[in-house]
């Protein structure tokens, strides 16, 4: 680690070099939100639908957004290799201020950075991976991509603790998503995923699986999902830009269906995987 090149504030360092002030609101508060976007053979997927929501997260918390998307376009072109699937996480917070006080202070200059990493979606399609349900301890504003990620942080690793690869959050005993991700699941041979919501980050994965899935005449629906329905599915997916669309075999020690990767996991898998290649 620390001789690939970041972003941070305007230069292009290596990660070793690149410093914040410990008087950054983002250390202290955890005052600033990311993305993190998919780039397939070098070419970042669905961008604009990234900084439009950049946007939405910055506009919720009430921080203007120091770049145009052409310069955020600009911005992170340098970062990724050609012809290699990657994935950027890019930052915004408030910035450095001069004291520590919750309330913001004007005229700061927020802190940018961006980098890349290697990328690995699940593409197995005899095995799926298990999960966790668990109650939804987050706070109001999930469609907020906050970097104060504490709650989403504790949720995965008790369910990394329980052997399985995600936790599927509810609330009142209807679901909502999973600690860094959307659920779908078919139900009644219908794809069903929670409405967007404050509730939910709105995915961009999620977008592309539900404009997919319209366009091959798949029944779908965006409707509430109580956990008994969900236990019920027939196939439950989670799906995020890292991990693009896994099946889950396994809830709460409850094998669903038959425990391995349902059919329309591997149609939309499939669908998936040529929709990349047609933005090639
Ligand atoms: N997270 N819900 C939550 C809480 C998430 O953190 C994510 C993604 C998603 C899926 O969104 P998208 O399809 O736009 O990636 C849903 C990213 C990958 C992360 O935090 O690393």
């Amino acid at each position: 680690m620390g001789n690939e090149i970041v972003y941070l504030n305007g230069e292009y360092i290596p990660l070793a070099d690149a410093k914040i002030s410990v008087m950054d609101r983002g250390f202290l508060f955890g005052d600033g939100v990311y993305e993190v976007i998919p780039a397939y053979f070098g070419q970042l997927f669905r961008l604009e639908d990234h900084l439009e929501r950049l946007d939405n997260s910055l506009n919720s918390i009430r921080l203007q957004n120091p770049h145009s998307h052409e310069q955020w376009r600009n911005l992170l072109a340098p970062l990724l290799k050609e012809g290699l699937d990657q994935s950027v996480y890019l930052q915004v917070t408030r910035g450095v201020a001069p004291k520590r006080d919750h309330a913001f202070l004007h005229h700061i200059t927020p802190t940018v950075f961006a980098m890349v990493s290697g990328i690995n979606p699940h593409s197995d399609p005899d095995n799926g991976v298990k999960a966790l349900s668990m109650e939804d301890s987050r706070w109001k504003l999930c469609h907020t991509k906050a970097i104060t990620l504490l709650a989403n942080v504790l949720l995965r690793q008790a369910a990394v603790d329980e052997g399985c690869a995600e936790a599927i959050l509810c609330k009142d005993d209807y679901l909502t998503e999973g600690a860094a991700s959307n659920v779908f699941a078919v139900i009644d041979g219908v794809l069903m995923t929670p409405p967007k919501s404050p509730a939910i980050l709105p995915g961009i994965t999620r977008d592309v699986i539900l404009e997919i899935a319209r366009k091959n005449n798949i029944p779908c629906s965006e409707k509430a999902i109580s956990m008994d329905v969900l236990r019920k599915a027939s196939e439950i997916w989670i799906t995020s830009s890292t991990r693009e669309i896994i099946p889950v075999v396994e809830l709460d020690d409850k094998i669903i269906a038959d425990g391995k990767p349902g059919q329309l996991w591997k149609t939309l898998y499939k669908l998936f995987q040529e929709y990349k290649m047609s933005l090639r």
